[in-house]
């Protein structure tokens, strides 16, 4: 709900369980003035407190005011230049070289449902789910107007933003900075979390309490990254998982980002989100407009668990657009692993024809199938179908595959270029390279400068021809390197600031027209595994291959890192063989299995290879999926202990909304002689319903939810337990 105070220009965002709102002031100037768990209203600028503080400027329209100045404030979306000295929201270059902007309030107007962003991902409601406040902020020495766009979906309790700039006056105007996102937070005493990593370990959490000064994260990698995700919170010390304050924000946006903390000299906490500063400027010529991408805010007062549950469901019904919607996705095995490049048609056929009698139901070719791609230098930009390795193309093989009962998906890399290709002897100035450098190479391939339409207009023609030549119902979306040498031979010297997020929206350009031009193909995100993970590509691909990482205990802790974000069912996850590829490690398939169910589902393996005792436990894995699948892939999600603390055992539920059936899953670590006994406490089911736990015995809600159920010991490492508890009705009595 809106609350559109006018004659007192104050601003009020209800949602179930938080309150959000901000107030223009005497002077115009657009002040937060709260943000928290959900209060009555009225005006909460009560809250603030002016006084006089030094080397704090006074605005000049504040007149010989000494108490009231821009650096103390909490602001709404603080332009630099005029006093506040915190991270800015925004920085303008005006025509006279002049970085200083003075936003004032000029109008608000709330509108049904939720807007939408041109050529950006946003989430999207109709009128019975959210509504928009629009806040209009004008400079009027630049003639610059600025757009607060504010989405509130009530029920999820969660609001959106973006900002758009547009150039009103008569000079150009370039921007060096427009952050999506400003949070300002009385206090100082906030702890920062961030999700961090590296290629095959992505998205760890890294919690640590604001330092006095500026804490950033960010990529300038022209993705979103292995290293840092684009999502943030800020919480109370004390919070944790059940209980406690905290503010998660994510950022929808696939590319350079930055997200910015603050701790300032008079402990209040500033948050900035949105497109990294770094080569970054974006020219505004008389008219035009400019518009950030969006950023999501949860508030949640019942800590980490609550907020991340409120984040999934808001995703998977406001953000994903999945052409199988609730519907259960096929169970894929994906070629990778099991050949690389070495396969031919009937090699992959025979891969099929071992997977479907276990119940999988979707055959994924990856990498290798076209051009002269016979390793990974080579053939990348040359989307024809390798016909010494397929003959008779896709045509044939995917006839051969759906004999099997089985539905067919390809790999494809549409970004990128291998200097060994038709494509890149043709058009050398599709890479990215600076004139006179040798552009850097990445896994032996250049990266196609996606800010070109020409370029992307043959990639897509290409992808277009072979996936039009056969039934392809599934596409893993890959992108296999970081960018450099960001320079385009289409813009102007004084428009190279614009490249990195021109490539942005070119490859959701991309990624729009294959959506429309398929509307029943499931497009799986991926850049070696998890390098883009973020909600921007999730709005075009409704899951992303986590990680390259398949090891099940690492994924222990991949997965839980992004689960506090992004819901297990767009998270990528197989099967694959032991030992593992990446570490080395055994790890047994049932666990392999559990883990793997916690996210889409999938293979990775030869199943040729598998004993005929493996195979049956594939089976009868593939059979209790597609029996729990709505409680995998809808369900709420409760992380019951972490796997970066020291335990015995990792541990996780999917619980029905209704909290009548939960499926709690335990994965031990590497273990010890004569363990202590220990229970695990659960979540989220209903304490007055008694439940049946794997089909026998009764045990009360209160007593799972307060004492817990006691942990059978195990021998050996990594060993999985998994509760199916389902509520039953009669109330009779438990044990
Ligand atoms: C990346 C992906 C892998 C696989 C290879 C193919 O590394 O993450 O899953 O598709 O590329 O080259």
């Amino acid at each position: 709900m809106i609350v559109l105070d006018k004659e007192h220009k104050l601003f009020t965002l209800h949602t179930q369980n938080t309150t959000y709102q901000m107030k223009a002031d005497a002077y115009g100037v657009l002040l937060h003035t709260y943000y928290g768990p959900r209060v009555r209203g009225g005006d909460l600028s009560c809250l603030l407190q002016y006084t006089d503080r030094s080397f704090s400027p006074n605005p000049n329209a504040a007149g010989t005011c000494r108490t009231y100045s821009l650096d103390v404030l909490p602001r709404e979306y603080a332009a630099s230049g005029g006093g506040d000295f915190r991270i800015p929201s925004l920085e303008v270059e005006g025509p006279d070289g002049s970085h200083t902007a003075s936003l004032r309030f000029a109008e608000a107007q709330v509108r049904p449902g939720k807007y939408a962003l041109e050529g950006l991902p946003a989430f999207f409601g109709a009128e019975a789910e959210a509504d928009t406040l629009v806040i209009t902020l004008e400079d009027a020495a630049l003639q610059l107007q600025v757009e607060l766009f504010y989405g509130v979906f009530e029920a999820h309790d969660l609001i959106t933003r973006a900002v758009r700039v547009v150039n009103r006056g008569e000079g150009t105007v370039r921007l060096r900075q427009a952050a999506s996102l400003c949070l300002d937070l009385p206090g100082g005493d906030w702890d920062l979390i961030t999700f961090d990593g590296r290629h095959v370990m992505e998205r760890c959490p890294s919690r640590a309490p604001l330092r006095p000064g500026v804490q950033s994260v960010g990529s300038v990698r022209g993705t979103s990254s292995h290293q840092h995700n684009p999502f943030a919170i800020l919480c109370g010390r004390e919070a944790g998982e059940e209980h406690g304050l905290c503010y998660g924000a994510m950022l929808l946006y696939s590319g350079n980002f930055q997200a910015a903390a603050e701790r300032s000299q008079f402990e209040s906490s500033r948050l900035v989100l949105g497109i990294h500063p770094y080569h970054f400027c974006w020219t505004l010529d008389p008219g035009a407009s400019f518009t950030t991408p969006e950023a999501a805010l949860v508030c949640s007062n019942q800590g980490f668990g609550a907020m991340s549950r409120r984040f999934h469901r808001a995703i998977r019904s406001n953000l994903l657009r999945d052409p199988y919607g609730d519907r259960r996705k096929p169970v894929l095995v994906n070629s990778w692993e099991a050949t690389y490049f070495d396969f031919d048609a009937d090699k992959l056929v025979e891969l099929a024809a071992a997977s479907a009698p276990l119940g999988v139901e979707l055959f994924v070719l990856d990498d290798g199938w076209f051009g002269a791609r016979d390793s990974d230098s080579s053939g990348l930009g040359d989307w024809t179908v390798n016909e010494r390795k397929l003959p008779g193309g896709l045509e044939a093989l995917v006839a051969r595959i759906q004999a099997l009962g089985m539905s067919f998906g390809l790999w494809v890399e549409p970004e990128m270029v291998n200097e060994d290709s038709e494509l890149y002897r043709a058009h050398p100035d599709w890479a990215l390279s600076v004139p006179g450098r040798g552009p850097s190479r990445g896994r032996a391939q250049l990266v196609l400068d996606f800010s070109r339409k020409e370029v992307r207009d043959h990639i897509y023609a290409a992808l277009k021809r072979v996936l039009s030549s056969a039934e392809v119902s599934y596409v893993k979306w890959d992108m296999n390197r970081s960018l450099t040498d960001v320079w385009s031979a289409a813009l102007a010297s004084e428009r190279q600031g614009e490249v990195y997020h021109r490539y942005v929206l070119g490859v959701y350009e991309m990624l729009e027209r294959l959506r429309q031009d398929f509307p029943n193909l499931l497009i799986e995100g991926c850049s070696g595994g998890g390098g883009r993970f973020d909600g921007g590509m999730l709005y075009y691909t409704p899951q992303i291959w986590c990680s390259d990482n398949t090891d099940a205990v690492d994924r222990l802790r991949i997965q839980y890192g992004t689960s506090f974000g992004y819901p297990p069912c767009t998270m990528g996850a197989h099967v694959s063989a032991t030992p593992n590829e990446q570490t080395g490690r055994t790890a047994s398939l049932e666990t392999r299995g559990a883990v793997a169910m916690s996210g889409t589902f999938g293979y990775e393996m030869d199943f040729g290879k598998s004993s005929p005792e493996e195979r049956e436990t594939i089976r009868k894995q593939v059979e209790f999926f597609k029996k729990h699948h709505h409680l995998l892939q809808t369900g709420d999600y409760y992380r019951l202990t972490s796997p970066f603390q020291e335990g015995p055992y990792t541990a996780w539920a999917h619980v029905s909304p209704d909290g009548r059936e939960a499926l709690v899953n335990l994965v031990t670590g590497s273990t010890h002689a004569a363990l202590p006994f220990t229970s695990l406490r659960l979540q989220g089911l209903d304490p007055n319903l008694d439940y049946r736990v794997n089909g026998g015995k009764l045990w009360p809600g209160d007593v799972l939810l307060t004492a817990g159920y006691p942990i059978p010991l195990f021998l050996g490492d990594y060993q999985t337990f998994q509760l199916y508890l389902e509520a039953v009705d009669a109330s009779s009595p438990a044990f």
